[in-house]
This record gives C-alpha cells, structure tokens and sequence, in this order.
C-alpha cells in the first residue's frame, strides 16, 4: 500500500494515539485495536501527539456534524466517502431510517472488512473509487443524504472535486456536504507533511476561497468554514497545543493552511 491509501494508516494511528491520551478527543478505541493487529512502521508516519489531537478534532466536528444532520433527517442516506479505516458508522450508531454507505479503493475496502466490525442496520461497504460511475446508481436518491469525506480532495484533482460534488448534488435533491480542505499555501509545502511524504503522496486540490464551490451548484451555500487552526476543542488543549496554533491563526496564508466545510443544497 502506497500514496493516497497509505495515508489513511496516519489518520488511524492518529485516532489510536488519541484514544490512548489522557483525555481523549474522540476516544476510538476500535483504531487503538486495528493498530494493534497491523504490522507497520506507524511512528514512521510522522504523527505527534499534536497532530494526532488535531486528526481527532476534526474527526469530532465532522462526527457531530453528521450527528447533527441525522437528528434532522432521521430518514436518510449517509455516503461515507474515502473512508479508510474511520469507524465513523460505528461511532455513530445510526438509526433505523439510516442507509449508511462506506466508500473507499478496493485495496482499503479488503482491509477494512478484515479489520472493522461490520455496524448493524442498512450498511454497506462500497469497493470502488468516489470518481467510478458504476456504483452511483446502486445507492436510491430516495432521502436527503450527507456525504462526509474527509482526507480526500486533497488528493483529487479540481476537476474531480468538482465532478464528485456536482455528483452528489445533482443526483440527491438535497442534503449536506461536510468535508475538509487544504489551502493552496497548504498544497505548496505539502513535503512539510510527513505522513504525505513518508506515502510518497501527492497533494492535488487546494481551496482558499469557500464560495467557489457554492458556484458548482444552484442552491448550493457554505454554511460552516472552520479554519484548521480555529477548532473549536483547540481550547481545552494544554498550552503547549493551543500556542502554536493561536500564533498559526495570526500568520496571513498559514491560517488559511486547511479548513473543515459544511455546505448545504
Ligand atoms: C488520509 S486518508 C483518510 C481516510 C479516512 N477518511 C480517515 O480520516 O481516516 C485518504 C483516503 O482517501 C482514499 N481515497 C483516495 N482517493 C480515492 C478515490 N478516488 N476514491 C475513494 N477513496 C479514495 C484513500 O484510499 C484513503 O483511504
């Protein structure tokens, strides 16, 4: 497993170290157990405790995002795109009006279904790439869907994004999207990344400006853009976590270095 895929190995071990401080963040303990059965180099990646805090932070917002959705929309249809190992279905533990889709490459698709436990309810698990036409069809547009990805336009092309959300969009009559970004300054040192790095990743899709997506639909508005450096659990972090972001947060381009997004159509 290399590049894109690998990457998700980061953002578990991420959430395993999380689960293993003081006190967590998001507190999965499933990523603590996967970590445990996968022989790799996990250090390897790079991720700190700092680091880890943040995979975890925005892993929160977009869980209590979802959450929230779904309190609104208890019939509905969740696409859980590039979904690595992220046990957010089983975090979630979605009702009985929930159809709930994983989605992500065959070669993580196979791991997974190795590794995770399968959550009960309308679940399925979706071998394919967000950017295949073939299995689109196989989801119903029947109910309002959110479609959550995180760690994925990064790796996409412009293009792609923009086919991927007109995909969704154009498809379901309505409905959120949460997912997150990197600024252009953030794909320019992307080689400062070491987990891209070390995957031998490439960063693709930056964005700067939330409105340009708003343009890629009718109706389509930004409704949350929390900056990377601004989540809200950074303030129950120990000072050491929360200087080097509130001095990020004052840096011109730096701040703009990634964003967590909520659009709804
Ligand atoms: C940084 S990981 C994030 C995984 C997961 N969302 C998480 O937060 O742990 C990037 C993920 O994007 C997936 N990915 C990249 N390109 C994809 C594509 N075209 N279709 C589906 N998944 C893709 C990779 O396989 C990998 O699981």
């Amino acid at each position: 497993m290399t590049g894109a895929p690998e990457t998700m190995l980061a953002t578990l071990y991420a959430r395993a170290l999380d689960a293993r401080a003081r006190q967590p963040i998001l507190g999965d303990a499933a990523a603590l157990d996967a970590v445990s059965r996968i022989e790799y180099d996990f250090p390897r990646t790079g991720i700190t405790a700092s680091t880890a805090a943040g995979v975890a932070m925005r892993a929160k917002l977009l869980d209590d995002w979802t959450a929230d959705f779904l309190v609104r929309h208890p019939s509905a249809t969740v696409l859980h795109l590039a979904c690595g190992l992220d046990t957010r279905a089983q975090r979630m533990a979605f009702g009985p009006g929930v159809r709930w889709v994983d989605v992500d490459l065959p070669s993580v698709a196979v791991l997974r279904e190795r590794l995770l436990d399968v959550p009960g309810g309308d679940y399925r698990l979706v071998h394919a790439s967000v950017t295949d036409d073939g299995w689109w069809d196989e989801v119903p547009a029947d109910r309002p869907v959110v479609a959550v990805f995180e760690g994925l336009t990064m790796y996409l092309t412009g293009d792609e994004v923009r086919g991927l959300v007109r995909r969704v969009t154009g498809r379901f009559g309505r409905g959120e999207l949460l997912f997150d970004v990197y600024g252009s300054f953030g794909i320019r040192v992307q080689k400062l990344v070491p987990a891209v790095r070390r995957a031998g990743a490439t960063l693709h899709w930056g964005l700067d400006d939330p409105a340009v997506v708003e343009s890629w639909h009718e109706g389509l508005r930004c409704v949350d853009a929390v900056r990377s450096v601004e989540l809200p659990q950074i303030a129950a972090e120990p000072l050491s976590g929360r200087v080097p972001m509130w001095v990020m947060a004052r840096l011109p381009k730096v701040r703009d270095v990634g964003r967590v997004l909520r659009y709804r159509f």
